[in-house]
This record gives structure tokens, sequence and C-alpha cells, in this order.
């Protein structure tokens, strides 16, 4: 033990691609904690064994009947298993006054966390930041916006340990985690459907994009860049930016072959008109007509 510091174990039930990472992160971090890793429960005890070599600390552990105390429980099984899971730490005796159960999920609340609320503190934290890689993680986690909510007790600590291991962290509301995950998805998952979809129709088209470089790499990239470093509209370009109906009429006609992409063109070519009308390059007039096109998408009347 470092001197001046104060020690905790944090046990992980649900080590995979974000409960590893964060168990690693917290080891290594610098703050007036010093974090020890305690067990690891995964559903196997070799992918327990496995994430305990990667973390480079604590001992796989065998399901839920051998717990050893530990100050803070990450729970970061998939967001479905988390309530049973809870449930069954609980059930399981190990818990003290004082300890601290948090999950990592992006739209449930700490409510969901079945420990009882006299013995334990209960806290969400959800890092906006994908774990994919969690080797690459570990590099790139710093910065990283982390939404914290929860009992004020458990919030404290872990926002002390987050922002340690270079996270943002900031407050949200138990009631509105669906919708503000919902928004993160729009940023994440979204944004990748919304790729794969342009890539369908650009192989429609006749074009190849598999192998070589990705013609749409250096153009969505600039579309991202250019969205962070103006106020967003301004990164708007294009037929609904400078207001050309016959082009956005013409888009209509060659997508009526692919419906998915159809509704998803003219959902989002509503969005880019109130943009547009911001900007002010295009007049009210083309907006207007434009709009007229899209509505009419939704309506199935094209
Ligand atoms: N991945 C991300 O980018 C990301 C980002 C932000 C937040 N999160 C949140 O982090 C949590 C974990 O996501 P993930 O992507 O890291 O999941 P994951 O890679 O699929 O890992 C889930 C882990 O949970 C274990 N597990 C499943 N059911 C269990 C059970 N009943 N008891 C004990 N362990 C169990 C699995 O064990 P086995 O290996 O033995 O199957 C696996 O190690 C979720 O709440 C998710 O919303 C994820």
């Amino acid at each position: 033990m470092v001197q001046g510091k104060t020690p905790l174990t944090l046990s992980c039930i649900g080590a995979g691609r974000a409960g590893k990472t964060l168990c690693r992160l917290f080891a290594e971090q610098q703050c007036r904690f010093e974090i020890s890793i305690g067990q690891i429960i995964n559903r196997s005890r070799a992918s327990a064994q496995e994430a305990v070599t990667f973390i480079g600390q604590g001992q796989p552990g065998e399901g839920f009947e051998n717990l050893s105390p530990a100050n803070i429980w990450l729970i970061a099984s998939p967001d479905d298993a988390i309530s049973a899971v809870s449930e069954r730490l609980s059930e399981s005796g190990v818990l003290r006054k004082g300890d601290i159960v948090f999950h990592c999920s992006g739209s449930l609340s700490s409510d969901n966390l079945s420990t009882a609320t006299d013995i334990a503190y209960r806290a969400s934290v959800h890092p906006i930041h994908s774990f994919a890689d969690p080797q690459n993680s570990l590099h790139n986690f710093s910065t990283t916006a982390c939404a914290i909510e929860g009992d004020q007790q458990a919030s404290a600590i872990l926002t002390e340990l987050f922002t340690a291991i270079g996270g943002h962290c900031f407050a949200l509301d138990a009631d509105k985690k669906a919708l503000y995950h919902a928004a993160t998805v729009m940023a994440s998952n979204n944004l990748v459907s919304l790729l794969s979809l342009s890539q369908q129709l650009l192989e429609a088209a006749g074009i190849e994009t598999q192998g070589g470089e990705n013609i749409l790499q250096s153009l969505a990239e600039n579309s991202l860049n250019n969205y962070f470093n103006t106020d967003g509209i301004a990164a708007l370009t294009g037929p609904i930016s400078r207001g050309d109906s016959k082009t956005i009429k013409a888009h209509i006609e060659s997508l009526k072959e692919y419906p998915d992409g159809l509704k998803v063109y003219a959902s989002l070519g509503e969005i880019a008109v109130g943009l547009s009308a911001q900007q002010g390059y295009a007049n009210s007039e083309q907006l207007v007509t434009i709009s007229r096109f899209l509505n009419a998408v939704k309506k199935n009347k094209n």
C-alpha cells in the first residue's frame, strides 16, 4: 500500500470488454484511492481467467457461492443480466454497509440494482466510449465523457475514480437515462448503420466499395470534423443547404427501389431543412418545396 492512500478493493461481475478495461485502468490510476482488484466473476472461469490476465491483478471467482468482501462492486454484465446479477450479489450476503455497487449501462439507472438500499450505495456510470478493442481503450479512454447518477456517497467516489482515469464526469437524472442513451446511440451505432446504408446504395449504383480505400472515408471524416469544429449548423453543405429542390426530387426518384434508404433519406432530410433555415443560404420558398417532397415520401405519395 502506498503511504497516505486509502486502499479499496474492487471486484467485477462481468469482466468483458468494458469491465476488464475499467478494472485495469482503475488498478493503474493514481488518486487518493489505491484500488486493488479482488474477484472477477464471469459466466465461465476461462473467461474470468482471461480477464484477470488482461487486468494483471485479481482472482477468477467461482460463481456467487464463495464471494470475498470488496468495497466496490462493478457489474459490467450485459444490460439484461444486471438486475438478476445484482439480486444474486445481494442474496450472497457478501455486501457490507457502505459498499458501493455500480453498473455501466447507458439506458438503465441505478434503480435496476436490486441491492438492498440500506446496505450498499448504488450508482450507474456510463462512459460514452466504445470498448470494441480493450487494448486500444487503455490508451484512448482519456477525455471520455461519463454520465453519473445514483446515491451521493457512491457518485462522489466514482467521480473521483473515473476522473483519475481521464473521464469527464457529468450528472444525469435517472429518469432521463433512456432518452440520453438513445441520443448517444444516434451518434455512434446509428452513424455506423448510416454509413453502411450509404455503402449499400453506392454498390447499387455500381461502385465497388470493398477493398482498397473507402471512397466515403474522407467525406465522412470531413463532415465529422466540420461538425465538431463549428457550431454544428455550419457543417451542413449539399443540396438542402443550397436549396436545390430539383436535386432532392431526383434523389427521391432514384431511391424508390430502395425503401429503407428512402425512409432514412426523407427523415434526415427534414432535419437538414431545419438546419438549412438557420444557415440562411437557401430561401424559404426553396425549403418549403423541399419539405413538400420529403413529406410526400413519409405519406407514401411520391
Ligand atoms: N462495450 C461498450 O462499448 C460499452 C460502452 C459503455 C457501456 N457499456 C456497458 O458495459 C456493460 C458490459 O458491456 P460489454 O460490451 O463489456 O459486454 P461483453 O463484452 O459482452 O461482456 C459481458 C461480460 O459479462 C459476463 N456475463 C454475462 N452474463 C453474466 C452473468 N449472468 N453473471 C456473470 N457474468 C456474466 C460475460 O461472461 P463470459 O465472458 O463468461 O460470457 C462477459 O464477460 C453493459 O452494461 C454495457 O451497456 C459497454
